[in-house]
């Protein structure tokens, strides 16, 4: 309990926030919350807040984001903003067009009950955009949607879109019902389920970075580490045990973005996985080309975020991040992340193909291995400049930590 307690916040009314962010709350889980600043997006500088607790991610963004800055700076643009959501129903009538004929009859009507739901989004210029019939018989028998596309602005909108599908369903299964041209036996319909999709393909950013192949390594090698890293890209698109850690990296910043921003990594996470196994393997989610002298890497994810909504306005850190990013509408947000991801990705695969992952990895690492130890502000000092130009290894660490305090290093720990 007094553990509980030592992660309540001080202000009742802050707590009580948190609290009833969920159920059963019983104190608050803490992340590091940090910034990765000289990132220039769009000729724009940005300080970009993650809360994230692997070591080496915020410091690997950085580093990417201090390289580029001085050459092709990152670029972006959002090709797409369309969010997707189901009614999943049965039929059991038999000719699909007296189906499809019956929707035709009834979209305005849809339309029309869910006006009361989409206003306020459709004041904002966003609301629904297409309502469509759709026949998935041919891979489960009786089976249809009606799928629908949504221009939600600045907000997530799952709450919205689940509600405008559920008014769908209310209205398709009344007006079936109602109807006069449909027979009795072809008014069987079973309502499923209403769900919005976290697939969003069509709600997508691209990120991207150029600069000539000469400019890459300050040692004049720019064309070995060009054809290196491009030949590691090419091990993630054609190797899915690869494309997943290679993935993973990629997620590391834009998951550490979206958790500060205080928007659902669950979700982005998951449609970005799909996205990355679209033709039917799973593939890296970036992509380079060295060409003409010239070296280019991007990304296109799909994300679906947002600015209002949701914890945007409640969360006191969430606030902070976005206010940290100047306020920026649900595109930029996607924009600043998708560049996370991409800073991230350089960062991991440039490591990779030239020094090694371990070097900067455990460097960071090593504040944790010192904690676990329980070394003093001054062994730190020692320890640290011990492994200033070497590798950090945890059992080498735990053997000079040891060596210092004059104590036998633990004999390494066996699993029975
Ligand atoms: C570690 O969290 C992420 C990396 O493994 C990503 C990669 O291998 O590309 C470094």
């Amino acid at each position: 309990m007094k553990q509980l307690r030592s992660y309540w916040h001080t202000d009742p009314k802050v707590q009580k926030l948190h609290d009833e962010f969920a159920e059963n709350t019983l104190a608050n889980f803490y992340l590091p919350f940090g910034v990765a600043p000289n990132f220039i997006i769009n000729g724009k500088e940005y300080c970009i807040p993650m809360a994230i607790e692997e070591s080496s991610v915020v410091a690997a963004a950085a580093k990417a984001a201090t390289f580029w800055s001085t050459r092709g700076v990152f670029k972006t643009s959002v090709l797409a903003m369309k969010k997707i959501g189901h009614v999943h129903f049965t039929w059991n009538g038999t000719d699909t067009q007296r189906l499809q004929d019956f929707f035709d009859r009834t979209k305005s009507q849809l339309f029309a009950d869910t006006e009361a739901i989409t206003r306020n989004m459709v004041a904002r210029g966003g609301g629904i955009l297409d309502i469509e019939l759709i026949d998935k018989t041919a891979d489960e028998p009786n089976y249809y949607q009606l799928k629908a596309t949504f221009d939600t602005c600045d907000s997530m909108g799952a709450n919205f879109i689940n509600s405008v599908l559920e008014e769908f369903a209310k209205t398709w299964e009344r007006e079936i019902e109602a109807d006069t041209e449909l027979t009795e036996a072809e008014k069987d319909v079973t309502i499923i389920m209403c769900i919005l999709s976290n697939y969003t393909p069509d709600c997508i950013v691209r990120a991207e970075v150029s600069c000539p192949v000469d400019e890459l390594a300050a040692d004049g090698n720019g064309d070995t580490f060009a054809a290196k890293f491009q030949q590691a890209i090419r091990i993630a698109t054609i190797e899915p045990y690869r494309a997943t850690t290679h993935n993973k990296g990629i997620m590391n910043g834009i998951d550490s973005v979206i958790i500060a921003t205080g928007n659902d990594f669950r979700a982005v996470e998951a449609c970005a996985h799909t996205y990355a196994s679209r033709d039917g393997q799973y593939r890296s989610l970036t992509q380079v080309e060295v060409k003409d002298g010239m070296f280019r890497f991007w990304l296109d994810i799909p994300m679906a975020l947002g600015t209002v909504g949701g914890l945007t306005s409640l969360h006191p850190m969430v606030k902070l991040a976005l206010e940290l990013l100047g306020n920026p509408n649900a595109g930029e947000l996607m924009e600043i992340t998708a560049v996370v991801g991409l800073a991230q990705n350089f960062a991991a695969v440039r490591s990779l193909v030239t020094t090694g992952i371990q070097k900067g990895h455990m460097k960071m690492h090593l504040l944790n291995i010192l904690n676990q130890l329980g070394a003093t502000e001054e062994e730190r000092k020692t320890i640290k400049a011990h492994f200033e130009n070497k590798v950090v290894s945890h059992q080498e660490v735990i053997q000079v930590f040891c060596e210092m305090r004059g104590i036998p290093a633990p004999a390494p720990q066996v699993k029975k």
